[in-house]
């Protein structure tokens, strides 16, 4: 059954009835604008890093097969939702249309350049044309459309930054944020998957919480990884290990912190199998965020209980209020973490 035009999308939903856009199997990516949607015409796609790496692994390094198995999804669903890991991305692009009814408090014009803050994984999406794939950016530069729902979140793109590095930093803006919420100065952090968007912001957050009688500490399976974490002047400490190796890390981080272990751990890495390494290196009474997209509950809270650790175990919220605002802010505060992400992300790799 056809619902009237919902806020959180209900009318778009195909299959099956009754459930949110997120969870549905398939939602109508018709691209005409409702009264109360904004149609946007979309020039780029940041792939979750969990999707993108999911994807890469089944059809190989290759671009043309990449942008292919995307527009595949997208054409079945309606969305870019990856049917295995669950997850989505963000999108950015040119306001086309907005519903007479849409929410529209900040202003927003035709024209204006936007990055939507809601999941890729809910979002009515058409691929038009594939124009490149950025495997290392995990990026897609499309020519589509899409539509915001009226509850949708949505940041106006900044005048200061390349649009692809924005796009970058807004896809994983809640990490930095909850980081900067959960430390206290003084304390010490560690986080699995250092090196990559999310790891990086919130090294940068922790470091700025924790202050200089903190330890920040990174950790990376790939030498040339831990060589950039090395080179950051925020990150205390750099440990080459594997988070899926979770004997190997809890043993690292005993050393690097003279036993205490760890008060706060923030989980970025984008493959499976790494809880146990996160739960091991917490501290009795320790906190444990994970921000991952390949986080398994079962394995996080039957963990923490197989091995009698009592720790707070946090699903990492995507949105945060005010994250987009903090993450950008962060790479404004600080041109070494501005750079890396201009060479990563807004170059062509
Ligand atoms: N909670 C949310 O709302 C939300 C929103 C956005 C993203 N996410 C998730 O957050 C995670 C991080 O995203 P991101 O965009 O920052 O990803 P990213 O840039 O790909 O960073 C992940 C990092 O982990 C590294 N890594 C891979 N295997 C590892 C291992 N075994 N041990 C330690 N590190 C390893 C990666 O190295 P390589 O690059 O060499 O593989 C990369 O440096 C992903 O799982 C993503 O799905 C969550």
């Amino acid at each position: 059954m056809q619902h009237a035009p919902h806020a959180h999308g209900l009318h778009r939903v195909i299959s099956p009835a009754g459930v949110l856009p997120q969870p549905a199997q398939v939602i109508d990516n018709h691209m005409v604008c409702h009264a109360n949607e904004m149609l946007i015409e979309v020039s780029a796609l940041n792939v979750d890093a969990a999707s993108f790496t999911q994807v890469k692994a089944l059809v190989g390094a290759d671009p043309q097969a990449i942008g292919a198995h995307m527009q595949g999804i997208v054409a079945a669903r309606g969305k870019l939702h990856n049917p295995v890991t669950g997850s989505g991305g963000m999108l950015i692009g040119r306001v086309k249309q907005i519903g007479p009814t849409f929410p529209n408090d900040g202003g927003l014009k035709v024209g204006d350049r936007i990055a939507t803050l809601v999941s890729l994984s809910l979002t009515p999406l058409k691929i038009h044309a594939i124009k490149a794939v950025h495997l290392a950016a995990h990026q897609l530069e499309i020519e589509g459309e899409a539509i915001l729902f009226a509850s949708g979140l949505y940041a106006r793109l900044p005048d200061d930054i390349d649009e692809r590095l924005a796009l970058a930093v807004l896809d994983v803006a809640g990490a930095p944020m909850q980081t900067a919420r959960l430390v206290r100065p003084g304390m010490r952090v560690v986080v699995m998957g250092g090196a990559g968007k999310a790891g990086l912001l919130s090294l940068y957050a922790a470091k700025r919480a924790a202050g200089a009688g903190g330890q920040v500490i990174g950790v990376s399976p790939f030498e040339n990884e831990c060589d950039e974490m090395r080179a950051c002047d925020w990150i205390d400490t750099v440990l080459h290990a594997d988070a899926r190796d979770a004997v190997a890390v809890m043993q690292a981080v005993e050393q690097a912190t003279d036993g205490e272990m760890a008060d706060v751990v923030i989980n970025c890495v984008n493959v499976p199998d790494t809880e146990m390494a996160s739960i091991l290196s917490v501290r009795e009474g320790g906190t444990v965020c994970f921000f991952s997209m390949a986080t398994s509950f079962t394995a996080a809270a039957l963990g923490a209980e197989g091995v009698g650790k009592d720790a707070t175990l946090l699903v990492g919220n995507g949105y945060a209020r005010g994250h987009a605002d903090f993450a950008l802010g962060c790479l404004r505060e600080s041109a070494g973490l501005r750079a890396i992400f201009q060479r990563r992300y807004a170059g062509g790799a």
